[in-house]
């Protein structure tokens, strides 16, 4: 079974800890332009009978603009030490600042996606987008929107199917 083989659950409290502090770096694009964003919001599962990562993005991250045109991503789980480079690629957009360069970040290519991985991160997950949705906000209980949503900016959850996970060390 192709859920077995992948054996995608084997760093998912590693990758769920570094989620939860400092956050995941979410890359999407191909080997001439891509972009990188930080991610503190998602969920590791199986759905249709796949290893799924769903990440949830703001339509106003330069980030999204990307998974939408090329319908891949990475997410790169950070080694300890590189905490200030989570901040920042969480806190800077591309549209600005060339995240790469400031911060030194290496890219490698997957392995079977066309989108980039970061060589300084430790796992790595190769996801192809097989579905995407956008929260509700009328389905939503009536607390989430004025805390998470005071200006819209409702989240896009894409549900990426997981190719690879893998350790680039
Ligand atoms: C720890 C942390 C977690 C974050 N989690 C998310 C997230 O899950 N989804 C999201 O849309 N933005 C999240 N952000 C905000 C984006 O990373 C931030 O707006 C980033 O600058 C977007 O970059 P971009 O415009 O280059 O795509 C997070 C920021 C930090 C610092």
């Amino acid at each position: 079974m192709e859920v077995k083989n992948l054996n995608f659950t084997h760093y998912l409290r590693k990758t769920l800890e570094m989620m939860d502090d400092p956050g995941l770096l979410l890359l999407s694009g191909n080997a001439n332009e891509s972009n990188v964003m930080t991610i503190g919001w998602g969920t590791i599962g199986i759905i249709w009978g796949k290893p799924i990562f769903c990440v949830l993005v703001r339509p106003s991250r330069y980030t999204d603009s990307f998974i939408k045109k090329y319908n891949e991503f990475t997410v790169n789980v950070p080694l300890p030490g590189m905490e200030k480079i989570a901040l920042y690629c969480g806190t800077v957009s591309g549209r600005n600042y060339n995240k790469f360069k400031e911060k030194n970040i290496t890219l490698l290519p997957g392995k079977k996606v066309k989108c980039p991985t970061i060589k300084e991160c430790d796992i790595v997950y190769e996801c192809r987008v097989i579905h995407k949705n956008s929260i509700v906000p009328a389905d939503l209980i009536p607390e989430i929107s004025p805390k998470y949503y005071p200006k819209g900016d409702y989240h896009t959850v894409y549900f990426g199917e997981i190719l690879a996970v893998y350790k680039q060390s």
